[in-house]
């Protein structure tokens, strides 16, 4: 396609350039309970103009008495012009699968808006059987479609593949911001059929190409298209702080014994890096360190990882979306042809997929909200309750991992509440499941050992030295008085840890 940054040369099938219209026009086509399937993943490649005009027409419709609310999915959370909006107009009844939006976090906990938290990589089969119901509408963001109909994907796949087959009807937003010479960097797999004809998915290296660099848009579908050229959300980049540092180092220092041991190569395996502070931190260790030809298979392109692939450390790089900060993403469009030859974009049933994620031994590293003395992992609830973001793909990588790595400072909120706890209030990932944990006290690695075992290393190594005596205490009272000795606890003190001394914002008593 030619290099055009006009939305309106960026629709070639004259069936679609018919059906052009205003977001306002787009947004009057919905109605009333319609579940809609959008674009977006971490910040990415979410629809702008159409959210936005859906809102304000949410909130005009209010002020005549009327109502209109919708169910939302997507990839995962998305920006200010989608959750954002459509949260702060009271329009969303059910929001899924991930969120990570102040307004839709607080509609979420004042019980005001339902929201269901799974595993990424299960969405779009569960849209393909109907679990969630009809979709009613998709609407998706793409940089260009062709006169054949084959779109070029924008800066997040996310569902779309999915959300454009099973979708009723498709409204299209045609941005021009993104690069038209991004135009090969993702690649659609098309060959998912279900189960029992499913046939093994043909991935067997990072930066492979299995499938097709276009989304097939289903013409006859198309009720309106929409032109934008706004960015995407693309937060500033945090400097990592000292923790993050430290959490890093044992991190680095951890890899490298293994290497020694013989357990890894010596160019490590895929990496998977959570969002956050301590994942960047990770990854800028990393481009100071001795590690070579490194490869990702995550779900987002995160800033060090383009840091990375720029010093030529990293030779390739999977994911669904970027979320890169404005500094990042300009420099990523600006040079968006050699970026194109290490990294692919792919769907989130193929970035996540545990398969893959088992065959390639990726070694996955995500943050956590608490972890008790025996590993179990607390990733989406902050007092048992409260929703954070939700679990998002950390359950895909942690439960088929090489291996499992998560990670947090032994204090949070600001200093004063111990994420090291007798048991977690909420469980997101087993001790099963859980393989390393560190803080910037230290690294825990868990492998092979028993539950009594794990506590008292997970006590010595992780916890922060003003807590270690309240959990060292719990421990030895519970292997004395707990009714069996596998996995002693003193469930009526476990119970009330949370109450007795994190409510209060204080760690000792
Ligand atoms: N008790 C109470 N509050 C806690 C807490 C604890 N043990 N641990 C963290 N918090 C609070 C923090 O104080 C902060 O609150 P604030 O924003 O009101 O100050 C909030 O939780 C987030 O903490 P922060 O340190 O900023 O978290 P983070 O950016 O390192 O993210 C998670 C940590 C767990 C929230 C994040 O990693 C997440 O959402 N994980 C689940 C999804 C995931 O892993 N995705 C990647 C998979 S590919």
């Amino acid at each position: 396609m030619a290099t055009s940054t006009a939305s309106h040369n960026r629709v070639l099938n004259p069936v679609l350039k018919q059906r052009i219209m205003s977001a306002d026009e787009a947004a009057a086509l919905i109605r009333n309970g319609d579940n809609i399937g959008m674009s977006g993943f971490t910040g990415s490649g979410y629809p702008k103009g159409f959210p936005t005009a859906l809102a304000n027409r949410i909130n005009s419709l209010r002020d005549k008495g009327e109502t209109l609310r919708v169910s939302v999915l997507t990839g995962a959370s998305t920006g200010p012009e989608l959750d954002g909006a459509l949260a702060a107009a009271n329009g969303i009844e059910i929001r899924l699968p991930y969120q990570s939006d102040a307004e839709v976090r607080k509609r979420i906990n004042a019980g005001e808006m339902e929201y269901v938290d799974m595993h990424l990589s299960h969405v779009s089969q569960y849209q393909e059987y109907g679990f969630f119901g009809k979709m009613d509408v998709a609407v998706i963001e793409v940089a260009a479609v062709y006169e054949d109909g084959r779109a070029i994907p924008s800066t997040s796949l996310g569902n779309n593949r999915a959300w454009l087959e099973c979708a009723d009807r498709v409204i299209l937003e045609v941005n021009s911001w993104t690069p038209l010479a991004i135009e090969g960097m993702h690649d659609v797999y098309y060959g998912l059929d279900i189960p029992p004809r499913r046939e093994p998915i043909p991935l067997i290296s990072v930066g492979q190409h299995i499938g097709s660099p276009y989304l097939n848009i289903p013409i006859e579908k198309v009720v309106g298209v929409i032109e934008s050229s706004e960015p995407d959300r693309n937060s500033p980049f945090k400097a990592p702080d000292e923790a993050s540092k430290q959490i890093a180092g044992h991190i680095l220092e951890f890899l490298d014994w293994e290497v020694k041991k013989g357990h890894l190569p010596p160019d490590l395996l895929p990496l998977q890096s959570g969002v956050g502070n301590i994942a960047n931190a990770v990854l800028f260790g990393l481009e100071q360190g001795k590690f070579n030809n490194l490869t990702s298979y995550t779900e987002v392109i995160q800033d060090g990882m383009i840091n990375l692939i720029k010093c030529g450390k990293m030779t390739a790089a999977s994911a669904t979306a970027f979320s890169l900060s404005p500094e990042m993403i300009e420099s990523v469009f600006a040079d968006v042809k050699e970026f194109r030859k290490h990294i692919v974009l792919r769907t989130q049933d193929i970035s996540n997929n545990p398969g893959i994620i088992r065959r390639l031994g990726v070694i996955s590293m995500n943050g956590m909200i608490e972890a008790d003395i025996y590993g179990n992992v607390n990733s989406t609830h902050i007092m048992g309750s409260r929703m954070m973001n939700g679990i998002g793909g950390s359950g895909d990588f942690a439960r088929n991992a090489f291996l499992s790595i998560f990670m947090a400072p032994s204090l949070a909120s600001k200093g004063t509440i111990s994420t090291i706890v007798p048991m977690v209030s909420h469980v997101d990932h087993t001790e099963h499941d859980v393989e390393v944990l560190v803080t910037e006290k230290g690294l825990a690695d868990l492998r092979a050992l028993s539950p009594k075992k794990r506590a008292q290393v997970i006590i010595d190594n992780c916890a922060h030295d003003d807590v270690k005596p309240v959990l060292q205490d719990y421990f030895d009272r519970a292997k004395k008085t707990a009714p069996a000795l596998h996995t002693p606890h003193i469930l009526s003190e476990a119970h009330s840890f949370h109450e007795r001394y994190l409510k209060t914002g204080k760690m000792l008593p």
